[in-house]
């Protein structure tokens, strides 16, 4: 039989147990992913008690109150608290999603909280995203026009407006790339949902001049081609949000255009 060598820091073991649950209360257990380049130890799961009588809703508002009354080592992103900054994306019992959106009333038992999978970890619940954002990068994000500037702005129709409807509200979460199979895989080479999603926003716009180049670049079999239409980026995206059909669109245009 084949005998695998695990890489290094790829084994959990159980962790601290904090704050065991005393006196009356809605107790609930927080199980957390923890890992610190500062030491040389494997990651661990440790183990927080809550009472959500005294705790806010959200799955965020019980991290801030396990950092500030608890554990101040724990370690996660957050910013604006109301699903716009996408910075607190994590795995949150199984999905990825935003922690400051899930509600706790929504997750039955424990709380189970990972970093976003398949990525780096910088730090317990912190994801390196230096490729997905290099990533977004490569699609070069904005309007790229040949034609002098009008005096104001460029206008569009209402109708080529509403085409960007579906695509300009992406927040850079990165829940999306990090559940899709093809992106575990190939993330040095294929670009991943949100990267094609912000893509298609970009040769769709009307205003946007250089559809062509766009289109060259991304007509290749691993940055766009990868997508196997396996639908787990839409099940994901917690703005509702639907990847998997823009890239279907980007395909099409990459065919249209030989015709
Ligand atoms: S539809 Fe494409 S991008 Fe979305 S999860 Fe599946 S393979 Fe990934
Ligand atoms: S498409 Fe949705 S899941 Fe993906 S990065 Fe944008 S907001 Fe996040
Ligand atoms: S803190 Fe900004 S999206 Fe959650």
């Amino acid at each position: 039989m084949v005998e695998l060598t695990l890489p290094k820091n790829s084994k959990i073991s159980g962790g601290k147990t904090w704050n065991e649950p005393e006196g009356k209360g809605d107790w609930r257990e927080f199980r957390v992913y923890r890992w610190s380049p500062d030491d040389d130890e494997n990651p661990r799961v440790d183990t927080y008690h809550l009472n959500l009588d005294e705790c806010g809703p959200m799955v965020l508002d019980a991290l801030i109150k396990i950092k500030n009354e608890l554990d101040s080592t724990l370690t996660f992103r957050r910013s604006c608290r109301e699903g716009i900054c996408g910075s607190c994306a994590m795995n949150i019992d199984g999905t990825n999603t935003l922690a400051c959106t899930r509600g706790m009333s929504e997750i039955k038992g424990t709380v189970k909280i990972y970093p976003l999978p398949h990525q780096p970890v910088v730090k317990d619940l912190v994801p390196d995203l230096t490729n997905f954002y290099a990533q977004h990068r490569s699609i070069e994000p904005w309007l790229q026009t040949e034609t002098t500037p009008p005096p104001k702005e460029w206008r569009q129709s209402r109708e080529d407006r509403e085409k960007l409807d579906g695509l300009y509200e992406c927040i850079l979460c990165a829940c999306c790339s990090t559940s899709c199979p093809s992106y575990w895989w190939n993330s040095d080479r294929y670009l991943g949902p949100a990267a094609l999603l912000q893509a298609y926003r970009w040769v769709i716009d009307s205003r946007d001049e250089e559809t062509g180049k766009r289109l060259d670049f991304l007509e290749d079999p691993f940055r766009l081609y990868r997508c196997h239409t396996i639908l787990n980026c839409a099940k994901a995206c917690p703005k509702g949000l639907n990847p998997a059909k823009a890239i279907a669109e980007l395909k099409k245009k990459t065919v249209e255009r030989r015709f």
